[in-house]
């Protein structure tokens, strides 16, 4: 059973926690990428609003073949309560029918669950395991 972990991180908190996952479960790392990478200003201008209204952006090209793995842990900080946007656009290029463990990060360790699990379903996924994780300083 090989495990990918799709994350995507703008300040780095994200990535080190994936980064320990893989290394506690032997999975991949596949980061997700926008076309045009965020700043500080994007993030609020664009990428609150998208993220609340449960969008995606356009990513770059993956760097590896998802039909590979049967394991998905998807990772994403939170953004004014929900998934960054990338988190969302992942959803599109899952094999149809696969099965979840979510990880957010957020300063505050809550994230819009239910609304996100839903928005998950109707991509035609399931979640297995849906973690949120408080950011250490
Ligand atoms: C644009 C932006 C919006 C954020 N919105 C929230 C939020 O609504 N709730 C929260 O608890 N933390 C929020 N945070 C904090 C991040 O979720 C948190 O620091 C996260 O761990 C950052 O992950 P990263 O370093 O991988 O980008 C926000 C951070 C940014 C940059």
């Amino acid at each position: 059973m090989k495990t990918a972990i799709l994350y995507y991180s703008f300040g780095g908190y994200t990535r080190r926690t994936a980064q320990k996952l893989a290394a506690d479960c032997a999975a991949d790392l596949i980061e997700l990428q926008p076309e045009k990478n965020y700043n500080l200003f994007t993030t609020f201008l664009r990428g609150c609003p998208a993220a609340r209204q449960q969008k995606g952006v356009a990513l770059r090209p993956l760097t590896a073949d998802l039909h590979d793995y049967t394991r998905f842990i998807l990772a994403a900080p939170v953004w004014a309560g929900y998934p960054a946007p990338p988190f969302n656009s992942a959803l599109a290029l899952l094999p149809a029918n696969s099965t979840l463990e979510v990880v957010l990060t957020s300063g505050s360790g809550k994230s819009a669950r239910q609304q996100t699990i839903a928005f998950i379903e109707a991509a035609g996924h399931r979640v297995l395991n849906y973690q949120d994780i408080r950011a250490e300083k």
